[in-house]
């Protein structure tokens, strides 16, 4: 890896401020000074100290952020807010949200820089549930939880996969889904002559939403729900 590169994902500075800071002999590669931007570095293996500071190289970042509603789940945005803003200090360059929740929806959102993991994750061949806690404008009957259950028409001759739905009382259930179609949830309550007035993901596979985060805010994931959350897309575990 470039130390430029290096130097960015550690959050010393962005590009330009980085290429200012090795040129003012701030950095050093296993004790000799590092000037050029493109120099290579091993980051597992090479001491490489900014200030005299050794910096620890820690390839992935894992964070559950309780998504408020108004901020969009992208990386950049010309309009709005954006999930990974909200990570403030901890932003890096390569984070981004694992799948997306709409504007107005809130709850678990996982955030990380690990390509593979959250490839694995969305994948509708792992069967990771998604659970949501659904607000109706009306009461669901036994057939609509049914059919919801069976799998609904959801449009452009898309039928869902089948779903677990826990009604709580007349304007709120729990469904329960392994696909992340666009606007899916809402559309499977149209199926159903229903609609969504809000929308809160509150499990994710393993993991659940942490009630201590209010929106807007988030902690970097546990290594027990690190480990739980990769083997439920581990085939070998
Ligand atoms: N389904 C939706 O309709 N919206 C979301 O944000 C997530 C699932």
């Amino acid at each position: 890896m470039r130390i430029d590169k290096f130097l960015c994902e550690m959050n010393i500075g962005s590009r330009s401020e980085v290429k200012q800071i090795l040129k003012a002999g701030l950095v050093k590669v296993n004790d000799h000074l590092v000037k050029q931007a493109d120099f290579k570095v091993e980051p597992l293996v090479d001491l490489i100290t900014f200030k005299g500071q050794k910096l620890e190289y820690i390839p992935f970042y894992y964070y559950m952020l309780n998504k408020p509603a108004g901020v969009v789940s992208a990386t950049t945005d010309n309009t709005a807010e954006t999930v990974v803003a909200l990570l403030g200090a901890d932003k890096r360059e390569d984070l981004f949200p694992v799948g997306r929740l709409d504007k107005d929806t809130t709850g678990l959102l996982l955030l990380t820089n690990d390509g593979s993991l959250a490839h694995q994750l969305l994948s509708p061949k792992k069967h990771v549930d998604k659970t949501y806690l659904v607000t109706t404008s009306k009461k669901l009957s036994s057939e609509d939880i049914a059919r919801l259950e069976q799998g609904v028409d959801i449009g452009e001759g898309q039928i869902t996969m089948p779903a677990r739905v826990e009604s709580m009382d007349d304007f709120h259930i729990y469904l329960t889904i392994q696909e992340g179609k666009f606007h899916q949830v809402k559309r499977m309550l149209q199926a159903v002559n229903n609609k969504v007035c809000a929308l809160q993901r509150v499990s994710f596979g393993p993991l659940s939403l942490d009630e201590s985060l209010l929106p807007g805010e988030y902690r970097s994931l546990t290594d027990e729900e690190l480990t739980k959350l990769r083997s439920t897309v581990c085939t070998k575990c």
